[in-house]
């Protein structure tokens, strides 16, 4: 029996009842295949911000970084400070743990109904920066409040953090049957920040002879995903605009409550943590009404991760044989979960 230490992050809204049928599906992809998740909840997020003003103490991040691997639901909540659970717990965490990669398969699924009319098959992967760019953090405002107000917000560069994502990107699409990649930013008015990315991009791909090239402006990108989504086969981009045509990639493949993600440190320095790219949906949280169709495909990319690629597919069987049938019936958070994990 292999063994992994799983830290879990249920997190705000939705996220612990999505979270709780990721583990239902875990539990059994891992009985069947013979591996052992000894599982640590942490109780992050709204709850524990009010009953103790503190988001993600060193000591806590001290033992998360002790496991292999992170399952986390969604963080936000309407009755905290927007910013603070982002940057104090999600953004903590994958910089913490040198997340650089955030991988966002975009796979439109046979039986899934895209809001696009066409018939193309899509099936590509963004791979966002994770831990630069206008996430650092860098800024401030000067007389906050006043008509005279200036807010600078920095987007921090490196060549090493550009390379290293573009170095995956390289790698992923040369063992992709396509071998096709496409660099997204905005080089024709971010000079400094698109020339690094350009230049260290026409670089590297010069050691991958096999791999077709594009570049595309993200506005154009963003257009392209909607008009023409199938000349996509990996995209590689910054942080900020990852963040945006990701929920692009998600729309069009029917929606964020089919969307995984995972955070992922190559390394293996520190643990990658997989998630759902929804949010966590305050609205509808409580009411079973949550699709955890992108948490449990989380679970197959954590599954990967670990080098677990039998259990990883059979969870990717279980979801493309029930989105297949799927069709427009209402069905809750559990029945999704409890449909998932019996086809495993
Ligand atoms: C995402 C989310 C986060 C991000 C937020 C919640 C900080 O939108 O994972 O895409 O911007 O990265
Ligand atoms: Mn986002």
């Amino acid at each position: 029996m292999k063994k992994f230490n799983l830290a879990v992050i249920p997190g705000d809204g939705i996220g612990p009842e999505v979270v709780a049928e990721g583990l239902k599906v875990l539990d059994r992809v891992a009985s069947k295949y013979d591996l052992s998740f000894d599982k640590v909840h942490y109780d992050l997020g709204a709850s524990h911000w009010h009953a103790t003003g503190e988001v993600l103490s060193d000591e806590t991040m001290a033992e998360i970084a002790k496991s292999d691997v992170i399952l986390l639901g969604a963080v936000g909540d309407p009755t905290v400070p927007s910013g603070v659970l982002e940057r104090g717990l999600l953004l903590k965490l994958r910089f913490a743990f040198d997340h650089y990669i955030n991988l966002r398969p975009a796979k439109l699924h046979k039986g899934v109904i895209s809001p696009l009319a066409t018939t193309e098959p899509i099936d590509f992967i963004v791979i966002r920066e994770g831990t630069e760019g206008p996430y650092v953090g860098a800024g401030g405002n000067l007389a906050s409040g006043t008509e005279h107000e200036i807010a600078v917000e920095e987007s921090l560069n490196t060549r090493r953090g550009a390379e290293r994502v573009i170095r995956f990107a390289f790698e992923q699409a040369s063992s992709r049957p396509r071998k096709k990649l496409t660099l997204v930013h905005k080089n024709n008015v971010l000079l400094f920040a698109g020339g690094l990315w350009t230049r260290t991009f026409n670089e590297v791909a010069k050691e991958y002879p096999e791999v077709s090239t594009d570049y595309l402006h993200v506005d154009a990108a963003s257009m392209f995903f909607v008009t023409h989504p199938e000349r996509f086969d990996v995209v590689v981009t910054d942080n900020l605009f990852g963040d945006i045509v990701t929920d692009i990639a998600a729309a069009i493949c029917g929606g964020i409550g089919l969307a995984a993600s995972g955070n992922i440190n190559p390394t293996r320095l520190f643990p990658s943590m997989f998630e759902p790219v929804h949010g966590s949906a305050p609205d509808i949280a409580g009411k079973s009404l949550a699709d955890p169709t992108a948490t449990v495909m989380s679970v197959a990319m954590l599954l990967a991760h670990l080098g677990e690629h039998e259990a990883a597919a059979d969870v990717e069987r279980a979801v493309a044989s029930d989105l297949l049938t799927r069709g427009n019936a209402k069905r809750s958070t559990t029945d999704i979960g409890n449909a998932l994990a019996g086809a495993i």
